[in-house]
C-alpha cells in the first residue's frame, strides 16, 4: 500500500510516497481503509524535524494525523466497531509520528478510542477537513472557554483550519463572532458566520473592542491580545509554534483570572463521537482550500507551507 513519509527532516521535497506493508492492528487498534486525510501544522513541524526529540531521529517516519475511511478489521480487544463501518479519527500526540506509517495512507492503524462513527451530513473529503479543527474548535470554545449564548468571541487565525471551524461551531453556539484574519478574506470569514472581520495586519486590540472570549490559533502577541478580554473574558491559546507564544502561556498563569487556557495531545475519549453530533446537528460544513491524490503530497506540503491557505488541503487515498 503507499504511505506519506518523511525520508529526511526538511523543506515539502523532503516528504514521498513509499509502498509498505499494510500495518496489523494490536489488540486495542483498528485498521482503517483511509479514504481522506488532511495536512495540519503539526505535519510540518514534524516534517522539518521540530518534534525530533519526540519523535526520534529514525527516518522514515508516516505523515497525518487524522483520516475518514471505512473499518477494515479491528483488533482482539476491540468493541463496537465493524467492518465497512464508515468512520474517522485522530492520532495526536508525538508517540504514533516514530512509526514507518502515519495516517495519510492507504491503510492505518487507530486506537478505537480515537476513532467514532463519521458525521452523516459530510462526505468523506469535507469530514477529513474538520477532524482536527473541528475538535480543537469545540474543546476551546464549548469545554474549555464555556463560551455562551449571546457572548463576543474573537477568533485569531479566522481562515485557517481550525480558525474556520471555530467562527462556524461559535455562530452555531449562539455566540456573536469577531474575526482577525489577512486581508479580502472578508467574505469567505462573514459566509462561515463571522459579524465582524478585521485585518490582521491592520487590526489593533482597540480597534477590534472588547470580547468575552478569545481564541488564539496563531501564537504570537498574545499577552497584548489579551487586551481585548472584558471583565470575566476567557482566553484559550492552542498555538505553539513561537517560543514566545508558549512564555506568555506560562506568565499568564501567574494572573489566575486572566490566565491563558491551553490544551494539547490526543483527545479524550468520546471527543469525536460528540463532535460529530454537533456538526450532523448544526448542518457545520469544511472549507477545504484543494485536494490532492497521495501521489501528490509533496506539491500539498508545498501548497501549505506557502501560507495563504483557506480552510485545510485533503489528501486522498484508497477507497
Ligand atoms: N492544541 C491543539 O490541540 C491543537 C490542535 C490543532 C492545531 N493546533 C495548532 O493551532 C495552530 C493553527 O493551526 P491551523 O491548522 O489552523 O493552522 P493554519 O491552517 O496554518 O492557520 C493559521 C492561520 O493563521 C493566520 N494568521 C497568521 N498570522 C496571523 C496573525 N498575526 N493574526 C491573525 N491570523 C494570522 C493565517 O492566515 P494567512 O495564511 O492568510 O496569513 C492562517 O489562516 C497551529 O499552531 C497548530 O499547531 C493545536
Amino acid at each position: 500500500m503507499r504511505a506519506a513519509q518523511i525520508t529526511r527532516f526538511g523543506d515539502w521535497q523532503a516528504v514521498k510516497v513509499a509502498d509498505v506493508p499494510v500495518p496489523v492492528p494490536r489488540a486495542s487498534e483498528v485498521l482503517v481503509r483511509v479514504a481522506a486525510s488532511s495536512i495540519n501544522s503539526v505535519d510540518v513541524s514534524h516534517r522539518e524535524g521540530q518534534l525530533k526529540i519526540l519523535t526520534g531521529r529514525r527516518i522514515p517516519q508516516g505523515l497525518g494525523i487524522d483520516l475518514v475511511g471505512t473499518v477494515e478489521s479491528v483488533g482482539t480487544a476491540v468493541r463496537g466497531f465493524s467492518p465497512g463501518e464508515r468512520v474517522w479519527g485522530i492520532r495526536a500526540g508525538a508517540s504514533g509520528m516514530k512509526n514507518e506509517t502515519g495516517l495519510t495512507a492507504d491503510f492505518a492503524v487507530v486506537d478505537a478510542r480515537r476513532l467514532s462513527r463519521a458525521p452523516e451530513s459530510l462526505g468523506d473529503v469535507e469530514a477529513a477537513s474538520l477532524v482536527v479543527g473541528g475538535y480543537t474548535a469545540l474543546r476551546a470554545l464549548k469545554d474549555v472557554a464555556r463560551l455562551q449564548p449571546g457572548e463576543r468571541v474573537l477568533i485569531r487565525g479566522g481562515t485557517g483550519g481550525v480558525g474556520s471551524a471555530a467562527i462556524q461551531i461559535a455562530a452555531a453556539l449562539g455566540a456573536r463572532v469577531a474575526v482577525l484574519a489577512s486581508a479580502s478574506t472578508d467574505r469567505i470569514v462573514r459566509d462561515l458566520g463571522a459579524i465582524d472581520f478585521f485585518d490582521y495586519s491592520t487590526a489593533t486590540p482597540a480597534s477590534v473592542g472588547k470580547v468575552d472570549v478569545l481564541m488564539d490559533t496563531v501564537g504570537t502577541g498574545l499577552l497584548s491580545w489579551r487586551r481585548t478580554l472584558a471583565p470575566n473574558g476567557r482566553m484559550v491559546g492552542v498555538a505553539f509554534d513561537s517560543l514566545a507564544g508558549l512564555a506568555s502561556i506560562g506568565v499568564s498563569s501567574v494572573f489566575a483570572s486572566r490566565r491563558i487556557q491551553t490544551f494539547a495531545g490526543q483527545p479524550p475519549a468520546g471527543s469525536l463521537e460528540a463532535l460529530g453530533e454537533f456538526l450532523d446537528a448544526n448542518g457545520i460544513r469544511g472549507l477545504v482550500h484543494a485536494i490532492y491524490p497521495i501521489e501528490e503530497i509533496a506539491e500539498a506540503h508545498r501548497v501549505f507551507s506557502a501560507g495563504r491557505v483557506r480552510g485545510k488541503i485533503v489528501i486522498t487515498a484508497a477507497s
